[in-house]
């Protein structure tokens, strides 16, 4: 196992690396793997929400600035973050992901999120979505730091445990309930990272799961 730090138990850890290998290895799952979020307009409309948030969430950045999306699994929020006239550098574990995402953007990184490759502040902003709520909580602090590290802004996503959709998990049953957090379990999470939270946004507040965290290092914190 690669990863096993203090604080996570074999079990939990062989689960994680389980779902993240079967990325990595398969490479049928990888392509056309945004094609989920293209199919029904439901999906179509909750993707185009989901880059809308980052959008949101990074308006202001000048033009062209170069934005890390890791991990980028097919590419749809580097897509996203193109249509805001920025540039992004596409990075996940798969290298089959890496492929599917990486036509039109500035370059693209086959790494593991939580030991980046890059110097500090490499970046203008880096954006992480669906990808945390997957991950044990310590690997999560690693992935955050290394993101607040390699760039001036993070955005970072989260799933609301207070939404409709959670509630009728909860009601009616269905998997993971656990991996929901609260705004103020997000905040302190990566607080706990050692980041200045500055906003949240909402895709569709109570409605849908998905919020962004937005944050950056205080200023001189090493
Ligand atoms: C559910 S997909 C989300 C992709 C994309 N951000 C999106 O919102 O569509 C999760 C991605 O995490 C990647 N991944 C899992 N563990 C990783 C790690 N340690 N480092 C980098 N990427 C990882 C997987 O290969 C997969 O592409």
């Amino acid at each position: 196992m690669e990863h096993s730090p203090a604080g996570i138990d074999e079990e939990t850890t062989r689960i994680y690396e389980g779902w993240r290998n079967k990325y990595a290895r398969e490479k049928e799952r990888c392509s056309g793997y945004d094609e989920h979020y293209a199919g029904a307009p439901g999906r179509r409309c909750s993707s185009w929400l989901d880059t809308w948030m980052v959008g949101k969430a990074l308006k202001g950045l000048a033009r062209e600035a170069l934005v890390l999306d890791s991990p980028c699994g097919g590419g749809r929020v580097s897509r996203g973050l193109r249509r805001y006239g920025l540039r992004p550098i596409v990075a996940d574990y798969s290298p089959w992901m890496v492929k599917e995402s990486l036509p039109g953007t500035a370059g693209g990184v086959r790494l593991d999120a939580m030991r980046l490759p890059f110097r500090d502040r490499a970046f203008r902003a880096s954006v992480c979505f669906r990808f945390l709520h997957s991950v044990p909580p310590a690997m999560r602090l690693a992935a955050i730091r290394e993101l607040g590290r390699v760039s001036v802004v993070v955005v970072l996503n989260y799933l609301n445990a207070v939404s409709m959709r959670n509630l009728r998990r909860f009601w009616f049953g269905g998997k993971q309930l656990t991996k929901r957090v609260t705004e103020p379990q997000a905040i302190a999470e990566v607080e706990a990272a050692g980041l200045k939270v500055t906003r949240c946004v909402y895709k569709l507040r109570f409605f849908f799961e998905d919020f962004v965290v937005v944050a950056q290092k205080p200023e001189g914190a090493s």
